[in-house]
């Protein structure tokens, strides 16, 4: 795969990522042998970016990724983490002090843990797991960033952005003290072009863009019957008339495959790394097989400008996670 600048930075990153939530838990019953199979196949394409986090799955997901890359030999990779609040809210809250939510010892000590459970001696990237603006003056986060990063256990720090809220993260990105930062970027959730990608182009943020897929509706893999098994959390984001009103938005995005981009999940990766300030896409994989196909898909051709403009009409605001955990 050809590569791309991550930001600043200036690692060599393949654009196709590979994002680890539900290698974790959360998404029904869990198989690590086909999760250890699809990382496997995913180094073995190029693949050279790996986005998990502590909560998945309580370090299962940070677990099974260490285990799987310090078992490659070749080219080296680079893996992303994230510390959660100490308050544990999601989505972050701009009246809960930043002093409470990232105590500097707090992202110290979720580091140290992360690394154990990765089996490395430094994380590439660490990220908060949430963030509001008004954290933007505090002196706690800076000062585990710059300890970490002093003390060779990171090598590069950013933040996730709140779900749908890509504006809340732009005076920190204005400062230029973040490596990255990381949000939902798809072909219903367009509004992270408006601003905060201009700002990131400016100021060499990389940007990861994430749930390219709307989790699962933007492959094109489902319909009005599907149901999702026991312990799968896209039950409530897809519950009541949701599912249907999206798929039915799915459909009408069939009109744009083409030789090239011969499916609704390379349409919806041709569109995540068609913007030019997106560093890496980090589709969610538990399969060798999306593994392949998204890979595939990447290398396909990409989206011409007329037809990214004639995607802006696809823009659909909402936001599913509300209620989504009820
Ligand atoms: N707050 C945050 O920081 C935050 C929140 C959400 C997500 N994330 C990150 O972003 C990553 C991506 O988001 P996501 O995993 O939630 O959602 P997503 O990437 O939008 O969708 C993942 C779903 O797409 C399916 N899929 C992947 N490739 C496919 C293909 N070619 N054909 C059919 N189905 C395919 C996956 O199936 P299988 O799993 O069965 O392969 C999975 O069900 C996460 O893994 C995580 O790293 C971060």
């Amino acid at each position: 795969m050809t590569t791309r600048r991550f930001g600043k930075i200036g690692w060599e990153i393949a654009p196709l990522g590979y994002g680890c939530w539900g290698l974790g838990g959360d998404w029904g019953p869990r198989d690590d042998t086909e999760g250890a199979r699809a990382l496997q196949r995913a180094l073995a394409l190029g693949v050279n970016f790996f986005d998990t986090a502590y909560v998945y799955g309580d370090g299962h997901s940070e677990r099974l990724v260490g285990r799987v890359l310090r078992g490659w030999k070749g080219a080296p990779v680079y893996v992303a983490t994230k510390v959660p609040a100490k308050t544990m809210e999601w989505p972050a809250q701009p009246t809960t002090p930043a002093a409470r939510a990232f105590p500097t010892d707090w992202i110290i000590r979720c580091t140290e843990a992360s690394l154990k459970r990765l089996g490395v001696e430094t994380i590439d990237l660490q990220q908060l797991h949430v963030w509001t603006d008004t954290w933007v003056e505090a002196d706690e986060w800076r000062k585990g960033a710059e300890r970490l990063k002093r003390d060779g256990k990171i090598r590069a720090f950013g933040v996730s952005i709140n779900d749908h809220e890509p504006d809340s993260a732009l005076r920190l990105v204005a400062t230029g003290e973040i490596d990255s930062v990381q949000v939902i970027y798809n072909l219903f959730e367009q509004s992270p072009e408006h601003k905060l990608f201009p700002l990131c182009q400016e100021h060499g943020v990389a940007v990861i863009a994430r749930v390219p897929f709307d989790e699962g509706s933007l492959t094109g893999a489902f319909t009005t019957e599907t149901r999702f098994p026991r312990g799968d959390w896209r039950a409530g984001y897809f519950k009541g008339t949701r599912l249907a009103e999206t798929v039915e938005r799915v459909d009408r995005l069939k009109e744009f495959l083409r030789p090239g981009v011969p499916t609704v999940s390379a349409l919806a990766l041709q569109f995540a790394i068609g913007h030019p300030a997106v560093s890496v896409v980090i589709p969610g994989m538990r399969r060798a097989a999306h593994v392949e196909a998204n890979a595939a898909a990447v290398a396909g051709t990409p989206l011409t400008a007329e037809e990214l403009a004639r995607l802006r009409a696809h823009a659909w605001p909402r936001n599913f996670y509300v209620g989504a955990w009820d």
